[in-house]
């Protein structure tokens, strides 16, 4: 079932004076079961592009095929609840959504509202809460007595508990630590590679894709610049540039080393690889 974009473009505010082309005849096919980021400058139309895979945005020309519908233009998208239970959608800083008095009732709400009886819900609350990482010490508590680490936590499980096919996140290591921000990328990873989920995330973190993702998709203006592997995109580290990408260390590294009189060889893709082929070489 195919999740691909056929020339979508969407225009916020049409006819007023702050109308504003965000998506130009968008042409994208994402493949399913892998990770991909989604990449590109701020302004530059990603947060859009993913609101359309679960109809929160529509497309004002063109089509979205989404698991097993079509979301046209000028048409009104059915079923729509059942859709955003198969395509979970985690906003940037979804911690603000909590809003239950406890973090279990906050998770179960989902499962609830989509039929299951309060047994059934609270049990895929508490999975989803441990896949996430969250010990059955917090359940009964309070979202407000949590770090914000612990807050996303619990709100991508919101998401989880609907046990969605395809996971869309929207900068979900925004302003988390460093500790935060590789859990983070462990569970997501586990999800994809374990739970085989297609999972599609919106980041900056240029050290994160190059070490998780498979595919990159680099959105300019409203537009795809590119879209190819993550090993393949980011070996070359001048067309990275020239999207405004700032290449992971390691790549900038190699590139400096390779100014200096080295070759490193492609397959050499961490500091620990690195150093250890330099050791050989000076030696
Ligand atoms: N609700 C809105 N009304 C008008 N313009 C918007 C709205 N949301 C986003 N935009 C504009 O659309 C463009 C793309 O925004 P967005 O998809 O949020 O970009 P990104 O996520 O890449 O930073 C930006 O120029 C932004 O200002
Ligand atoms: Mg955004």
């Amino acid at each position: 079932m195919p999740i691909a974009f056929e020339n979508v473009s969407h225009t916020y505010s049409a006819g007023t004076p702050y109308e504003y082309q965000a998506l130009r005849n968008i042409n994208l096919e994402i493949t399913e079961g892998k990770m991909t980021a989604i990449i590109g400058q701020t302004g530059s139309g990603k947060s859009t592009l993913v609101q359309h895979l679960n109809a929160l945005l529509l497309p004002d020309a063109g089509i979205v095929h989404i698991l097993d519908r079509d979301i046209k233009a000028g048409e009104k998208a059915k079923k729509l609840k059942a859709l955003r239970g198969e395509v979970g959608l985690v906003f940037q800083f979804p911690e603000y959504q909590l809003f239950e008095e406890t973090i279990i009732k906050d998770v179960a709400f989902g499962p609830k509202n989509f039929g299951c009886n309060e047994e059934e819900a609270t049990k895929r609350a508490k999975e989803a809460l441990k896949l996430a990482g969250m010990d059955e010490s917090y359940f009964e508590k309070s979202p407000l007595e949590l770090s914000g680490g612990q807050k996303r936590r619990v709100a991508i499980a919101g998401i989880l508990a609907m046990d969605p096919k395809v996971l869309v996140l929207d900068e979900p290591t925004a302003g988390l630590d460093p500790a935060g921000t590789a859990s983070m990328m462990a569970l997501f990873s586990k999800l994809n590679k374990e739970m085989h989920k297609t999972v599609l995330m919106v980041t900056h973190d240029m050290e994160n894709v190059y070490t998780y993702c498979d595919d990159v998709v680099v959105l300019e203006k409203g537009q795809v610049k590119l879209h190819g592997t993550a090993r393949e995109f980011f070996s070359d580290p001048k067309k990275c540039r020239e999207l405004n990408i700032l290449p992971p260390y390691i790549v900038r590294m190699k590139e400096m080393l390779n100014e200096k009189g080295f070759d490193i060889p492609e397959s050499v893709v961490n500091m620990k690889e690195l150093a250890d082929y330099i050791a050989k070489e000076v030696k």
